[in-house]
């Protein structure tokens, strides 16, 4: 470099140094302390005061679920755009994963998101389904997690029992709480679809959640029966069978079993109930993310399934019928065999309402000589003679009014 070089260029190295330092400097403020600073402070004070911080078992299944590598195709982040928070409920607040470090959020979705997870299943559901998922969704493409298992899908390891806890916790922080962040949550940001409410759905409101609730929507008339039948095979058949019996690949584990559906009359009515609200304390869910009209496909195929022969329902014994079933079960099944008995609040699983469901003879003579799995229903030989359990099943099957809806 000659003498006559002017200074500018002589020193423009330093000035280039000197430049990428400061602009190198100003992105880290403007693109990781700011933005750290704003997140941080928006967490302070939207978080609530106190937040349940996850137990042992939960902290443990959180490791499991990392390890097991869940997180390459599950998110657990519902993003502030409409189609999220219609999918999978409210947006998720930067409070909600303070203790989810180093974070599952993950970035692909494979799966659906599962940071609603929490409450929307049951266990029997989770392991049935982390054992062979295509036993009970057949088309899904999530991987069995066998080894978690003791060789059947009801003998979990800690493992296992772990990552359901787990799964059980996602998004029970932000249900609980009243914090402050959730109304300030643009309503603008997130309009749920009008012409199809049913399909939104707000926190803690998996729309798989079965609950207790009469305010199922009255089935329009199912006009499609092909549309019913291959709905039935890819959501109902892996637990209920192909042809309904009770005995799909996803049944084994269930308890109570699912409804053999062949041993059963189900007025319309009832269908749309159990449709709409899934069955409490059992694996069977809500299907609320269907239409009504799907809806009424498939409970005219359950329908469909219903004995052919038909059984006498008048009683011989009626008398005798009348007076065990009041002695014996009304307490549970209601003295009108509606299901609402003094004692049926006490059960997980509500006892059958007679006038809504009427079982075979076959099947009714078992569930009083086996009782029912998993529920209160408890075993009748010994406590009957056969000719009282014969007269009382023949009573409970009179109680039926399906009237045709
Ligand atoms: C290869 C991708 C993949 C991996 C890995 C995976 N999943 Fe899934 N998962 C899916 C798909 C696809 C579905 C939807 C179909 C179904 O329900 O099986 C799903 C569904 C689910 C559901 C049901 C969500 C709902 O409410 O409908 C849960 C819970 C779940 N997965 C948990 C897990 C856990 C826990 C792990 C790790 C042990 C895991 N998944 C690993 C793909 C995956
Ligand atoms: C994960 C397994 C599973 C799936 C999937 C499933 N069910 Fe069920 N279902 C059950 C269980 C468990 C019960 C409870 C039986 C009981 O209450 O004793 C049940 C009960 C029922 C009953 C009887 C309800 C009553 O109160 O007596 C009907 C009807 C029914 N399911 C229909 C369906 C239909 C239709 C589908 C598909 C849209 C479906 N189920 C999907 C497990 C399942
Ligand atoms: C302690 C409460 C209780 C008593 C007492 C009771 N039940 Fe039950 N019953 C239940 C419950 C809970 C179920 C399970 C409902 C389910 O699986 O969804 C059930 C199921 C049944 C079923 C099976 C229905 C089906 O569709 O599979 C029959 C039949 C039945 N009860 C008859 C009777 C008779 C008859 C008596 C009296 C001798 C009686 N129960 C006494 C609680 C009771």
């Amino acid at each position: 470099m000659s003498a006559r070089t002017p200074a500018v260029i002589r020193t423009s190295y330093l000035a280039a140094a000197i430049s990428a330092v400061v602009l190198f400097g100003v992105s880290v403020l403007a693109l990781a302390v700011w933005p750290g600073r704003i997140l941080d402070r928006q967490t302070r004070s939207m978080s609530p005061d106190h937040i349940a911080r996850p137990t042992a078992s939960e902290q443990r299944g959180r490791l499991v679920y990392g390890r097991e590598g869940c997180v390459n195709c599950h998110t657990q982040q519902v993003r502030f755009v409409a189609a999220d928070a219609r999918r999978f409920g409210q947006p998720t607040l930067a409070w909600e994963t303070q203790f989810d470090y180093p974070h599952l959020w993950g970035t692909r979705r494979i799966g659906p998101d599962l940071a609603r997870e929490g409450g929307g299943r049951t266990d029997d559901w989770h392991y049935a389904h982390l054992f062979a998922p295509r036993a009970i969704v057949p088309s899904s493409v999530m991987p069995a997690y066998r080894h978690l298992f003791e060789a059947r899908p009801d003998r979990p390891t800690l493992a296992a029992r772990d990552l359901v806890a787990y799964l059980q916790s996602l998004g029970r922080a932000r249900e609980i709480s009243e914090a402050p962040g959730a109304e300030r949550i643009d309503p603008g940001c997130c309009p749920h679809d009008a012409h199809d409410t049913s399909r939104a759905y707000d926190i803690g409101s998996h729309p798989a959640k079965a609950r207790t609730g009469d305010d199922a929507p009255i089935l329009p008339p199912g006009l499609n029966r092909s549309r019913g039948l291959s709905l039935y095979g890819s959501l109902c058949a892996g637990c209920h069978g192909a042809s309904g019996f009770g005995d799909g690949p996803g049944a084994v584990s269930l308890k109570p079993p699912p409804a053999a559906l062949v041993e059963h009359e189900y007025s319309r009515s009832k269908l749309a109930q159990v449709l709409w609200n899934g069955v409490p304390g059992t694996a069977m869910p809500a299907w609320r993310d269907r239409s009504p009209q799907e809806l009424a496909e498939l409970a005219d195929v359950v329908r469909g399934f219903a004995p052919t022969v038909r059984e006498p329902t008048s009683v011989e014994n009626h008398a005798l019928g009348s007076q065990v079933y009041q002695e014996a079960c009304a307490q549970c099944h209601g003295r009108k065999g509606d299901g609402r008995g003094s004692a049926a609040g006490e059960h997980l699983v509500r006892p059958t309402d007679f006038t809504a469901t009427r079982p075979t003879v076959d099947r009714a003579l078992t569930a009083l000589r086996t009782g029912v799995p998993g529920t209160r229903m408890g075993v009748w030989t010994g406590r009957l003679s056969e000719s009282e359990m014969q007269a009382v099943v023949a009573y409970v099957r009179s109680l039926f009014a399906s009237g045709g809806t």
